[in-house]
Order: structure tokens, then sequence, then C-alpha cells
């Protein structure tokens, strides 16, 4: 499938992108409008994908979506919920593509109606943990299988449930939101205690939609049985898309890059403080919050110089999607990064820490790995390769912003992986490189 080619950057990169809006809310304001009684406003829902294959199994689950305009900000869509009739019977499977946060959300959001659905994948999703969300959807009262393997296809006939207090093992926002969804149909309070803080988009969405949500500590909880009222929602943009640009504003000498109306939800922006610590240069600016949610302009200047830094286990949930490219500038900093706790990029849309020791390994860097850690000791002089992003579209991306620092020119294969969540990747990057990116 398309493969890419990079090549080295001659100057900095400057100029101001309309990032593409946050896939993590996205898919929380179509799950959520889909359940909810009447019509929802969606303004902003990221095209790309993984959030398409929300809104066809929504669609499939009788809700009506309509996209009224599209364009480079997202889709602005009108949804009318199931609502109290609850979702109707799917003629079929429901095939998420390669969305875990599809699969899994919905998961929870079917298992409190008498419906029977199978949920499938692609290769890279089939392969993914989904026990973690059959288990506590079980003790609840639903019936849910998996394969012998603990993999899709899940199986879930939903039912009557019971509100439980459910001790998380993992620190996953998908866990999380699955119980706390499914706990909207039960009577009385669910709630989910994790091990740390993982991102908590739902928590702060539901209550717009009527839903109560309490928080306290590492625990959420919601009280059931819940009515939902359609209402609108505005996505800002995906901090973890921002990343990449980023990281090579920061890596690139001479570079200044402005990224507006980014969400600034402290569970997802750990890699700025990373980034900081090691010697980047970002500055944030508040923008008026939309919704719960808090946004503001990200400004990133060339790090003057870089060093390693220890990224403990406690803050890997608020950056655990931009391991890879925090672990590429790891490879120009001085001295050792040392990621803890990382052991969950072993099952995300591939095996990240092993993806992530091959490729850095390959274009020069010096990098070790063990089952739940990573570390890369800079800083290494890159040279171009032939990278796969193995479907994967962060390292799809991490590849590209490789293939500006390193000599020669770095082909990614499979790079069309990237419209999982950034469809304009490359463009946006390349109008950085060029200079003439603009809103
Ligand atoms: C997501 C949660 C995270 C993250 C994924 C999106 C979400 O996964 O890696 O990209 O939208 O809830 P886990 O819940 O498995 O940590």
């Amino acid at each position: 499938m398309g493969d890419e080619t990079v090549t080295h950057a001659q100057a900095g990169l400057s100029g101001e992108i309309r990032l593409p809006t946050d896939k993590s809310i996205s898919h929380r304001a179509v799950l959520l409008a889909a359940m909810a009684e009447g019509e929802s406003f969606l303004i902003g829902v990221l095209d790309s994908a993984d959030v398409r294959s929300t809104i066809a199994a929504c669609e499939a689950l009788g809700a009506s979506i309509e996209t009224v305009h599209a364009d480079e900000r997202g889709l602005q869509v009108k949804v009318t919920g199931w609502g109290n009739a609850g979702p109707a019977q799917p003629s079929g499977p429901i095939d998420c593509g390669n969305s875990g946060t599809t699969v899994r959300l919905l998961a929870g959001v079917l298992a409190g109606w008498p419906v029977d659905v199978t949920l499938t994948g692609d290769e890279s999703l089939s392969a993914r943990p989904m026990e973690r969300i059959a288990a506590p959807l079980r003790e609840m009262g639903a019936t849910v299988t998996t394969s012998a393997e603990g993999t899709l296809p899940m199986r879930v006939r939903g039912g009557e449930l019971t509100a439980i207090s459910y001790d998380s093992p993992v620190a996953s926002a998908q866990v999380k939101s699955a119980v706390l969804l499914a706990g909207l149909r039960a009577t009385g309070a669910t709630t989910v205690t994790e091990p740390r803080a993982s991102r908590d988009h739902t928590e702060r969405m539901a209550p717009a939609f009527g839903a109560q949500v309490a928080r306290e500590g590492l625990s959420a909880s919601v009280n059931g049985p819940a009515t939902l009222t359609g209402t609108q929602v505005i996505v800002p943009a995906d901090p973890s898309s921002a990343a990449f640009s980023i990281a090579a504003a920061t890596l690139l000498p001479g570079s200044k890059v402005l990224l507006p109306n980014v969400s600034l939800n402290p569970t997802r922006i750990g890699f700025i403080g990373v980034l900081r610590e090691m010697g980047a240069n970002i500055t944030l600016k508040d923008l008026p919050p939309m919704g719960n949610e808090t946004v503001g302009t990200i400004v990133v200047q060339s790090a003057a110089e870089l060093h390693g830094v220890t990224v403990g286990a406690d803050v890997v949930p608020t950056l655990i999607d931009e391991v890879p490219v925090l672990a590429l500038v790891a490879s120009q900093a001085a001295g050792a990064t040392r990621f803890e706790g990382v052991g969950e990029l072993r099952v995300k849309e591939s095996d990240r820490i092993e993806a992530v020791r091959a490729g850095l390994t390959a274009l020069g860097a010096r990098v070790t790995a063990g089952d739940d850690w990573l570390e890369v000791t800079g800083p290494s002089t890159l040279t171009g390769a032939t990278l796969t992003s193995g479907g994967d579209h962060r390292l799809a991306m991490t590849w590209a912003v490789a293939g500006l620092i390193a000599e020669g020119d770095t082909t990614i294969e499979d790079f069309d992986a990237v419209g999982v969540s950034y469809p304009r990747f490359l463009e946006d990057l390349l109008g950085l490189v060029r200079g003439d990116a603009e809103v």
C-alpha cells in the first residue's frame, strides 16, 4: 500500500496549521448523541477512518446521523439518537475497523439493552485484548464472549445491569468509559477506580447530555438509570495530532509553529511537560473553553539544547499515544531518556515498544527495551532508511518527522495508516517545511 518518502529538511518549520479535531472527543460526542433522546448538533467531528467507524456503527444501531457540512475543520453533524427506545438490532456484525475506542466504548453502550451484537475489526484490532472490557460488563450482568485468546470477535448480549464498583487493573480510558457508559443503564452508582488517571473526556462530556457524574481522586461514578438528552458539542483540535509538529519544530533549528484551538486537557498533554523538561521551547496561550474542555494556542520554537529525562509510570497515561514521537525526540537529546511503565504500548495498534526500538535502531539511534520500559540514549545522527508503519498511524507520523531530521531520504511503507487520525498529515507537515502553512 501507499509508501511516502520524506527528505531531510534544510531549514526550520514555520507557519500556523489548523490541526484535525480530537479523535477521543469525537468518538464520545457521536456515541453520547446516538444514545440521547432528541437531536444533537456536533461541530468539528474528526473526519477520519476511526471516527467513521463509530458513525457507521451508530447508524447500524438506529441513530440518524446527517452530515450538514464538511470542511478541513471537520464535520458538522446532526444526530437523532435512539434515546429511550434503545439501539435497534443490527442486521449483521458491526465492523469497528482499526478503532479500539469504537469497539470498547460500544460494548459498554450495548451492554444494557436487549440486543445481540457481534463486534469485529481489522487485523490489528482483532489482535488486541478485549477481556478487559468483557470482564466488568459481565460482572454488571451482560453476556459477553470473546475469542479463545480474549480478542475479537466480541459478542455482546445486553440486558438488565447491576451497578458495580470496579477497580480497573489498567489505567485505560476505554475501560473506564465502557463501564461508565454501561452504568448509565444500571440502577444506582457505578464507579470505576483506576490505578493512574487516564483521559477524562467521557466524564467531562456526559453531564452536557444530562448524565450525573461524580469524580473523586482516581474514581469516577455515574448514576443510573439516566435519560440522556441531545445537546451541542464543539470539538477542539487534537493534542495527540499536535505532538508531531511540536516534535518536528523542537528538533529543527530556526522553527516557529503556531497551533490554535488545541485541547489542553491535562490528562492529554503530559508530553508537553516532558518536552519542556527536556529543554523544549513551548508556550501555551489559553483560549475560552469549548464545553468542558480547556483549549489554547500552542507556540513551539526550536529547542536550544535537549537532555534526557525519566518519564515515570504515573505520567504515562497522560502521554500514552505520544511515546513513539517522544522516543524520536529523545534520540536527539543528550543522555538517556527512560520511559517506565509503558507495557500498554505493546497492545496498541501495533506493539509500539518493539516497533519504536526497531525503527529508531534502523535510523541509527541507540535504543534498549524491556517488557514495560524503553530507553533511548542520545544524541545520535540519524540516517534515512526504509521503515514501515506496520499499519499504525502514530508510527507512520513518527517516521515522517524522523525523515525531516535524518540525513538523506526516509521511506515509510504503508503510510496510508495516517488516515486513522490525521488524513492531511503530510500536507500539513510539508506546508510547515516550506513555510507556507497557514489557516
Ligand atoms: C483512548 C484511550 C487510550 C488511547 C487511545 C484512545 C480513548 O487507550 O491510547 O488512542 O479515546 O479512550 P486505552 O484506553 O487503551 O489506554
